[in-house]
């Protein structure tokens, strides 16, 4: 449906002195990857992860980002930084973020609609936690999400955005939703956006899975229709193991 994009997010790991060498090691390994390739690394890292991508397959994102233009915000960073060193792609409302920094629907919708006028792309992510599924309400919950981080975005500019559905239990435990339970919430995602905007959106938007997807279990959850891809984290930090992900993403 979507382009395929296959996303680490290293999170709080590699130290910047270790980007450059591993950005290298990443490209080498993902060669001949038919999927678009991201590295999203710490603020830190991202200088050095662009020096090493420049001239390879590789793009880099930003783990966050503020959405002011610029001011007054001590330790933030904006959309315009990180365009200005090259930086492509950018995740927002990780689960993450959400419980342990108070990012909320609101302000990764402010966050996307920055990320979007300054040319980057926001990966927006959504995922319900273990009692929302085992109430029944992932959807509904879901919808919730996506509704509120859209809300004001245009039909053109949303297709450039990217949605990764990372169920709260799956992440960082793995346990990986099975094929079919990924599929389902991706396919409510894409007919969720069918209604928002309309079916041709809908199917050009890439949605991707995320949560303990690995080496063994992405080639099953990447054959679904409505999964266009993964945002990847420890699997994102062994370069074989990553590049076994890339290959299946075709
Ligand atoms: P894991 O792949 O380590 O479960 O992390 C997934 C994730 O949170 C990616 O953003």
């Amino acid at each position: 449906m979507g382009k395929y994009i296959i996303a680490g997010n290293w999170k709080m790991n590699k130290l910047p002195s270790e980007t450059f060498d591993f950005v290298k090691e990443v490209a080498e390994a993902t060669k001949g990857a038919e999927c678009e390739v991201v590295c999203c690394t710490p603020y830190v890292c991202l200088a050095p992860a662009v020096e090493a991508a420049k001239g390879t397959h590789i793009k880099i994102g930003a783990e966050n980002m503020h959405f002011e233009e610029k001011g007054a915000y001590t330790g933030e960073v904006s959309a315009e930084m990180l365009k200005d060193i090259g930086v492509e792609y950018v995740i927002m409302g990780h689960s993450e973020r959400r419980e342990y920094n108070n990012e909320t629907d609101e302000g990764v919708n402010m966050k996307a609609k920055k990320a979007l006028a300054t040319g980057l792309v926001p990966i927006i992510c959504c995922g319900e936690s273990l009692e929302q599924r085992e109430a029944g309400i992932t959807m509904d919950w879901i919808s919730i999400q996506i509704k509120k981080a859209l809300a004001d975005i245009s039909t053109e500019d949303v297709k450039k955005v990217v949605i990764a559905y990372e169920p709260i239990w799956a992440i960082g435990t793995g346990k990986t939703a099975t094929d079919e339970q990924a599929e389902e919430v991706c396919g409510g995602i894409r007919e969720l956006l069918c209604k928002l905007y309309d079916c041709d959106t809908a199917k050009a938007v890439t949605i991707q899975y995320g949560g303990s997807m690995n080496a063994k279990n992405c080639a099953g959850l990447l054959a679904k229709p409505n999964i266009d891809g993964g945002l990847i984290g420890g699997a994102s930090l062994k370069s074989a193991d990553f590049a076994v992900i890339t290959a299946a993403a075709k």
